[in-house]
């Protein structure tokens, strides 16, 4: 029973892991064609088939679909969250859980969203 239990849970982890947040843009259309290329938030042009990550979101720039960026931070839902707060990771764009009042010790998390 336990074990059951444990390999669903550890589905359920997986999952979510892979469930990434992504939008979507389309092309840009500059005097009635396509543009060569996308350009991302900072009005930087990137050529067709090239990635790119900066702040934790990785882009892809693909011809004839534009411009795809998915959010890679990942957020902790299940714990304890009375007695633990969250702490953004920037290197590993993570949010650990870590304890309110000893905030050198880390909670125990049982779920993750990306
Ligand atoms: C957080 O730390 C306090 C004091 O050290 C402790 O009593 C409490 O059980 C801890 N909470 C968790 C969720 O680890």
């Amino acid at each position: 029973m336990n074990t059951m239990l444990g390999v669903l849970l550890a589905l359920a982890i997986f999952v979510t892991l892979c469930d990434a947040q992504c939008t979507f843009y389309p092309l840009e259309i500059i005097d009635g064609y396509q543009a060569r290329g996308c350009r991302d938030s900072k009005g930087v042009m990137h050529d067709f088939s090239t990635q790119w990550e900066s702040d934790c979101i990785h882009c892809s720039c693909e011809e004839n679909i534009g411009l795809v960026c998915c959010t890679m931070v990942m957020r902790p839902t299940i714990y304890d969250q009375n007695e633990c707060m969250e702490i953004f990771q920037k290197e590993s764009c993570i949010y650990i859980a870590v304890n309110k009042t000893n905030p050198s010790t880390l909670c125990e998390v049982s779920q993750y969203t990306g």
